[in-house]
């Protein structure tokens, strides 16, 4: 067990600078890739970032350099059968095959499966003519929400309050595809499903194909302006433990949602491996219902979920690509993890590229200012995509990481920079 090991990871947002980190930090790892990788990895001098994205031609990198273990951060290298080429030339990789992947990348794939196997979801339609989906909406009625089949990166989701909306929303989807909506087989389709009311969470496990772990909880901040106004984004912030998941909520969804996932995903002969993530609505009966499935962990929550991993990351993947998960208990710090991501001006729409990044502070073992959308050139950092960095800090309760976040938030600088000054506000209510 000493052997020391070359380690891949794919993806190049602030997701994967927090597994690099992570993983850097374990003595079984004798050297670190990231591909691509962002400014904050180039600026590691313990990482090394290969600009290689095309599904085989990582392969066949990884075979050249002997790379040991590879973990995939994202949707889209999942979506493009990363986990199948690698597997098929013996490399180990962590993650979903591409047909597992489908509970991400098909909405009407998900839905059809949850539906299948009595896993709690919203009502729903599926529609490829236009004409049904307006029909149906305005038999339905507002509020309802209507969903692109395909991965739209996070922009794939209109929850219409309205019916004008819902109508819209149906002729950008199916009739325009102004989304850029990357379609599965079959062309344009949308899910039409009924609208939940409750507390959103994260909630991701790591699986190996028959035992499931549980990683420490997580609460998201999708809306882009305080007490979740403005427009959906990918993710604004987050923090660990998500008080919202009591011990019953997290009773019934490992019971009533991931274990009947994993065992219908088994009976239907697409055993899953690798992270799922159930996006959950806690509804105020209690009742746990999915929003959707992220074949992957999310983005914002694994900076600080990973913050508060104690364990060895390289031994839990190790263990998860061989089928030894049950052997683990994951170990974590009973501190709070929060992190505050800072955008660019214009996200989500219009992000722009190219502000200089003027100040940063020095990371700690317990600070860690995470890059995202960031690039190096010419020794500086600049911004370079919507998400750009994420300030994430321990403390010993919600309030005291989430001033300690925003101590390191303070300390950056860079023109356009939006943040939420309301971070972890769930979490403080009395
Ligand atoms: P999804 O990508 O399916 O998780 O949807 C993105 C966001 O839209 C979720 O995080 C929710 O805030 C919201 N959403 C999705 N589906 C529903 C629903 N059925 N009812 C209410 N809100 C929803
Ligand atoms: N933060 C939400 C996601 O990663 O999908």
């Amino acid at each position: 067990m000493s052997d020391k090991m070359k380690v891949l990871v794919v993806g190049g947002g602030g997701r994967e600078h927090a597994m690099a980190w992570k993983l850097k930090q374990s003595p079984r790892v004798a050297q670190m890739f990231v591909a691509p990788g962002n400014g904050g990895t180039a600026r590691d001098a313990d990482l090394t970032n290969i600009e290689i994205t095309d599904v085989r031609a990582l392969r066949e990198w990884a075979q050249a350099q002997g790379i040991a273990l590879t973990v995939v951060g994202p949707e889209a290298p999942l979506a493009a059968g990363v986990v199948d080429e690698f597997r098929a030339h013996g490399l180990r990789i962590f993650g979903p095959t591409k047909a597992a992947a489908q509970l991400e990348s098909s909405k009407a794939f998900s839905k059809a499966f949850m539906k299948r196997h009595g896993i709690p979801t919203a009502a729903y339609e599926t529609f490829s003519d236009p004409a049904q989906a307006h029909a149906y909406v305005d038999q339905v009625g507002a509020p309802i929400v209507v969903k692109a089949d395909g991965l739209a990166a996070g922009k794939g989701v209109v929850v219409a309050m309205t019916l004008a909306e819902a109508h819209e929303a149906i002729d950008f989807m199916l009739v325009d595809n102004t989304l850029g909506v990357a379609h599965n087989e079959g062309g344009a389709r949308v899910v039409i499903e009924s609208f939940l009311q409750g507390e959103e969470a994260s909630f991701i496990v790591l699986c190996d194909g028959k035992t499931v772990t549980a990683l420490a909880t997580s609460q998201d901040h999708k809306r882009l302006l305080d007490a979740d106004q403005g427009p959906n984004t990918g993710g604004m912030g987050a923090y660990s433990p998500a008080p919202v998941v009591t011990p019953e909520v997290h009773r019934r969804a490992m019971e009533e949602i991931i274990l009947p996932t994993v065992r219908g995903m088994e009976k239907d002969g697409i055993p899953y491996t690798g992270f799922l993530y159930a996006g959950l609505m806690i509804e105020p009966s209690g009742a746990v219902k999915t929003l959707e499935f992220n074949c992957r962990m999310g983005d914002p929550e694994t900076q600080p979920i990973l913050m508060r991993l104690q364990s060895d990351l390289a031994e839990v993947l190790l263990a998860a690509t061989e089928g030894r998960l049950s052997d683990l208990t994951l170990q974590w710090d009973d501190r709070v993890a929060l992190g505050v991501v800072l955008a660019a001006h214009g996200y989500p729409l219009t992000p722009r590229k190219g502000d200089a990044i003027t100040a940063l502070p020095a990371d700690r073992a317990d600070a860690v200012v995470f890059h995202a959308g960031t690039a190096m050139k010419d020794g500086q950092v600049l911004t370079s995509g919507g998400r750009v960095l994420c300030a994430t800090a321990l403390g010993a309760d919600v309030a005291t990481a989430q001033q300690r976040a925003y101590e390191l938030v303070a300390g950056v600088r860079f023109d356009g920079m939006q943040y939420r000054r309301d971070i972890g506000y769930r979490a403080l209510k009395p």
